[in-house]
């Protein structure tokens, strides 16, 4: 079996897990966002295997990942081997940004932010939608111990426990999104919360004119 064959059979296991571990909603998620954006060019930041490219309508859709095996699974016709940090781009190609559950990989969310902005036309939009922690300290602790067991045992069942390991860790990294996106170029508009106790977060922001 070649290595392309074990990745795609990796990768399917992994999309259909994450949607079982949202109980079916991480799309619904996306569309949350996703419907809050402009029509026109659009980069899907962190594309994957394209899981998005199903709600973005006839937008011209350019995806960018640095993984080249999850792009070789993307359907989209435009796609970009690269990293947020360093946008391959020009200035003001892009009416909208969109970025579904990548920012906790991101090496840079204030280097990710300052290239959205460049390369987003005034006025255009960017969405983000991702994994964290829910508000308040109870909450949050209780999700903390629930996902270091529910994780590990989900991520043993598909043979990835170390990289579910590595996901309950990552909910931590961020801050809650409004001091996340607080100084980056862009104006933020809204931060608003999704699923069970709130532990997805979503956030709109624009260019100014
Ligand atoms: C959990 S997947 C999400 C994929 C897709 N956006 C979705 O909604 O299913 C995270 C993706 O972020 C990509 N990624 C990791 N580091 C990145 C970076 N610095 N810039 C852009 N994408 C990155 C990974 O290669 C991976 O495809």
């Amino acid at each position: 079996m070649s290595n392309g064959v074990v990745f795609r059979d990796i990768a399917g296991r992994y999309d259909r897990l994450n949607s079982l571990l949202s109980l079916g909603q991480d799309q619904k998620w996306r569309d949350t966002v996703v419907s809050r954006l402009p029509g026109g060019r659009l980069l899907d930041l962190g594309a994957g295997t394209g899981a998005a490219n199903e709600i973005f309508g006839d937008r011209e859709v350019v995806a960018l990942d640095p993984a080249p095996q999850m792009l070789a699974l993307n359907d989209g016709r435009q796609r970009v081997v690269g990293v947020g940090e360093a946008l391959p781009f020009g200035d003001e190609t892009f009416d909208a940004v969109f970025s579904a559950y990548v920012f906790r990989n991101l090496d840079s969310v204030d280097g990710t932010m300052a290239e959205i902005a460049r390369i987003l036309r005034p006025g255009g939009m960017a969405g983000i939608v991702d994994l964290g922690r829910p508000e308040g300290e109870r909450a949050a602790a209780l999700h903390r111990a629930g996902t270091s067991v529910v994780l590990p045992l989900a991520g043993m069942s598909i043979g990835a426990r170390d990289e579910y390991v590595y996901l309950h860790r990552t909910l931590d990294k961020h801050p809650p999104p409004d001091e996340l996106l607080a100084n980056t170029p862009l104006t933020l508009l809204e931060t608003w919360r999704l699923g069970p106790m709130g532990f997805v977060w979503a956030a709109l922001l624009r260019r100014s004119t």
